[in-house]
């Protein structure tokens, strides 16, 4: 949330903007144009006197103002603005406005304002937006809005306000936008919202609802926003949002739902966002996105899935963006994301996905950014990302890759597109590449190990000779020789030399090996221990066929 103190700097450095020649002004205000008072400073007890008469926008910041009493602005007859920020002393007194129907903002926010009384605002006819943010009100008096009819946008959010009278939003019938969040203020009265026909965003962030009462928000059938974030509801009850055919946007962000009814957004045919993030949700209903054809985009990170329904997309051919990160995803069905043309951003990372089907990605042809970070990938299949012209972000790291043959279309691909943000994305296997960035690794050591091949009797010696010939490899001392067979490029063959050793001491061989042959590069290393008198034991080779098909 934004403190009122965060806003303060802005809001001096477009006064100062706004002309830098001051008029007779009472010290130590500061005047602009005759018509904007700022007035700043511990100094400041009391409004001052001498407040240019045809100011139209009052400041009060980060005074020892208290009482604001009766009478106090009366000079100032076209008053339109008054704001006050952070004045922790501050109290509103009955009639402090007056009768001031040219007022048509007020804003108090930082104050420790705890109560107001119901003759607080007077009768402000034309006050369009009130703002008590950030102070310590713990309650608001039945009636307190009865002379405040014009009212379009209420904000109240970051006070103490624990219960509210049932019927003290009934005077608002132009109120367009209603902010009760960050207030202790659970549990909302049934009727609460049925005067407000009007209302087109609702904000009940983080006012410890435990349970929605039922049929409370049917009456605002022009709500386009609603906020339910940060909240403890545990379930929706069947019906939560019906009738809210224009809402575009509902966060359920931060709640504790375990489970959502299949027909709970089906109402919401204009639905563009819906967060869902940081819940307990095991699993989604296939048939919950069915009502809402226009989502655009779709946050479910942070909750317990294990997959999703198939098709549970099918129907959303405006989403933009899916993100079901942290989750626990082992899988995802067949054609999960089929046809989502539209879609740029889908997020997977830090779940527990193993393996992804070569067609995962095909059709999305507007995806730019994909999170596959944190899962349990070693591979992806050749090819994964072919119909994705667009995509350029695609995230990996912390993924156990095993950097062999399987991995080079996807190394080169990474290296090509998308390598800055694979900077961190390393090899955990085989041991000699463990710790490589991809997007750094030399192609040619994705390399398979040779798989002994069957030893190939459809040569002729002669022909197996000149076969073998372009990579046969003595070693200086003629004990070892090496030998691949370029037919079948994944045979390799060391012929040692006859049992026993002339020193008694047996044979000791370490080396390491570049081989170049039709098949390309490849090394080898080869250590051999030999017993005197007993069968030569390989200890290690490891080698690296550059053939992607063993
Ligand atoms: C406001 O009043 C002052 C004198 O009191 C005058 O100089 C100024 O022009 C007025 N400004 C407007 C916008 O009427
Ligand atoms: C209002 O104006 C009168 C006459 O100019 C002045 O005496 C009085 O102090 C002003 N009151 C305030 C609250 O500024
Ligand atoms: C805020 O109000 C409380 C009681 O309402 C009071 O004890 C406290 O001193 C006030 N703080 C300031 C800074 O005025
Ligand atoms: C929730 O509201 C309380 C006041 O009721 C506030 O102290 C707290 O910081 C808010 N929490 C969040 C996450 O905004
Ligand atoms: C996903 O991985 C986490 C962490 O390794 C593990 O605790 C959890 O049981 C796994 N979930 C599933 C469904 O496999
Ligand atoms: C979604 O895609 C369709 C066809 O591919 C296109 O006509 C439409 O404008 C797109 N919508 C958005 C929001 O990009
Ligand atoms: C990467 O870029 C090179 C040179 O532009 C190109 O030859 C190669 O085909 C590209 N590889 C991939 C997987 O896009
Ligand atoms: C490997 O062989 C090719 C031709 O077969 C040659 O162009 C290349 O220079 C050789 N590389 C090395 C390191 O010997």
């Amino acid at each position: 949330m934004m403190s009122p103190r965060a806003l303060l700097p802005c809001l001096q450095g477009l006064l100062l903007l706004l002309g830098s020649f001051a008029q007779a002004c009472p010290p130590p205000c500061q005047c602009y144009d005759g018509t904007k008072v700022f007035c700043s400073g511990e100094e400041i007890w009391g409004i001052p006197e001498g407040l240019p008469g045809n100011a139209t926008q009052l400041f009060f910041v980060e005074t020892s103002l208290t009482a604001v009493g009766s009478g106090a602005f009366g000079n100032c007859s076209s008053l339109a603005r008054l704001v006050f920020l952070n004045n922790p002393g501050l109290a509103l007194e009955a009639g402090a406005f007056g009768e001031r129907s040219s007022l048509a903002e007020l804003e108090v926010s930082g104050s420790n304002l705890s109560a107001l009384s119901s003759a607080a605002f007077g009768s402000l006819l034309e006050l369009r937006n009130l703002f008590l943010t950030f102070s310590a009100l713990r309650a608001l008096e039945p009636g307190l809005f009865n002379r405040t009819p014009s009212l379009e946008a209420l904000h109240l959010q970051g006070n103490q306000i624990e219960t509210l009278p049932p019927t003290v939003f009934s005077p608002l019938r132009e109120l367009r936008v209603l902010d009760l969040s960050h207030n202790p203020l659970a549990p909302v009265p049934d009727r609460l919202f049925d005067p407000l026909a009007l209302l087109q965003v609702l904000k009940l962030s983080n006012i410890s609802l435990t349970r929605l009462p039922l049929g409370i928000f049917r009456p605002l059938r022009s709500l386009k926003e609603l906020s339910l974030d940060r909240n403890a509801l545990a379930d929706l009850p069947p019906g939560a949002f019906s009738g809210l055919s224009r809402l575009q946007r509902l966060e359920l962000q931060h709640n504790a739902l375990t489970s959502l009814r299949s027909c709970i957004f089906s109402c919401l045919s204009n639905l563009d966002v819906l967060n869902l993030e940081g819940n307990r949700l095991s699993a989604l209903p296939a048939g919950l996105l069915r009502g809402t054809p226009k989502l655009g985009q779709l946050f479910a990170a942070s909750n317990r899935l294990e997959t999703i329904p198939e098709g549970i997309f099918s129907n959303l051919l405006q989403l933009q963006t899916i993100v079901l990160s942290h989750n626990q995803l082992t899988h995802l069905p067949a054609g999960a994301f089929r046809d989502l043309f539209n879609l740029t951003t889908l997020q997977l990372d830090h779940n527990n996905l193993t393996t992804l089907a070569g067609d995962t990605f095909h059709n999305l042809l507007s995806l730019e950014v994909l999170g596959l970070a944190g899962n349990r990938l070693q591979a992806l299949p050749e090819g994964i990302f072919d119909s994705n012209d667009y995509l350029f972000g695609v995230a990996l790291k912390d993924n156990p890759w095993v950097c062999d043959c399987r991995l080079a279309s996807l190394a080169g691909w990474i290296r090509n597109w998308s390598a800055p943000l694979n900077s961190q994305t390393f090899c955990t296997s085989p041991d000699h590449l463990k710790g490589w960035a991809l997007p750094a690794l030399p192609q040619e050591q994705l390399v398979c190990l040779a798989a002994p091949g069957p030893a190939d009797s459809s040569l002729s010696p002669g022909e197996a000779e000149t076969a073998r010939a372009p990579c046969t490899y003595n070693d200086p001392e003629g004990t070892v020789q090496l030998a691949c067979d370029t037919a079948a490029c994944h045979r390799l063959t060391v012929h040692l030399p006859p049992q026993g050793d002339s020193t008694g001491r047996g044979l000791a061989y370490n080396r390491n090996w570049v081989l170049n042959s039709s098949c390309g590069m490849v090394r080898v290393w080869v250590t051999i221990r030999a017993e005197p008198g007993g069968t030569a034991r390989e200890e290690e080779a490891g080698s690296h066929n550059p053939c992607s098909e063993p």
